[in-house]
């Protein structure tokens, strides 16, 4: 074979290797690919735990899925699994998870009415000092999961949503949504008849002064009132 055509047919194969690694690349950006033919929450629960679909997976413990009844009325939607929810698997089981129980036993709901998830499913973190310290998920990886948010607002079918936080609320009313602004506004949507956005727990947690934390956990019971009454819970 002529040097000329054995360099060309190189070349091709180059190509086409890269036109395929392209093509993996975006198949992996996404969780749509993981997502079962069947829509229960159990499918759907026991399809997440194989979720490759951004690279969180590589580096935590575990897929923490939604938990709540299969018919809730209402659904809260946080950002993204912290330490505690990544090694126990389970969701807000951690210090965010107790502002969240503080404030339901506040309101008279139960932890068991309430449909609880997140936008991303796999923790995010940073290693600093030895410690694995949270890490707001990216746009892309916000994205990438989606999917299965989606599908457990399908499965759910609640009356109204919380967003617990810019992440959760932006990621469902867009990006140009602000918490500072619109917290407690019912919001008209097609996820469900209404999104409530409100602070996420762990923003009161880090509050600086206790004048804003107190007024803070006052506002987050004053915005899941509003959800409360208008998902008729
Ligand atoms: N923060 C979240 O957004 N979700 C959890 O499950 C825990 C902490
Ligand atoms: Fe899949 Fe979401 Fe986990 Fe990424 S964060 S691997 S999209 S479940």
């Amino acid at each position: 074979m002529k040097r000329s055509k054995r360099l060309e047919l190189t070349t091709r194969g180059l190509c086409r290797g890269l036109v395929l690694s392209e093509s993996i690349m975006k198949e992996t950006t996404s969780a749509a690919d993981f997502l079962p033919p069947q829509r229960t929450l159990k499918a759907l629960r026991l399809a997440a735990a194989e979720c490759q679909g951004c690279d969180l997976y590589r580096y935590a413990t575990q897929t923490v899925f939604g938990e709540g009844p299969q018919k809730s009325s209402l659904m809260l939607v946080g950002e993204v699994p912290g330490d505690r929810e990544d090694k126990e698997g389970h969701v807000f089981v951690g210090p965010a998870g107790r502002i969240l129980d503080e404030a339901f036993a506040d309101v008279g709901i139960r932890r068991s009415e309430v449909f609880i998830t997140n936008a991303v499913k796999h923790f995010r973190f940073e290693v600093h000092g030895g410690l694995r310290q949270h890490h707001k998920p990216s746009g892309p990886q916000i994205r990438a999961c989606r999917p299965w948010l989606e599908a457990e607002i399908n499965a759910v079918k609640p009356q109204v949503i919380v967003a617990l936080g810019a992440t959760a609320a932006q990621s469902l009313l867009g990006n140009a949504f602000r918490i500072t602004a619109s917290r407690g506004q019912p919001q008209k949507s097609s996820w469900a008849e209404w999104i409530v956005a409100t602070y996420h727990p762990s923003a009161i947690l880090r509050a600086p002064k206790k004048d804003d934390r107190d007024r803070m956990r006052q506002e987050f019971r004053d915005d899941l009132r509003v959800a409360i009454a208008k998902s008729g819970t």
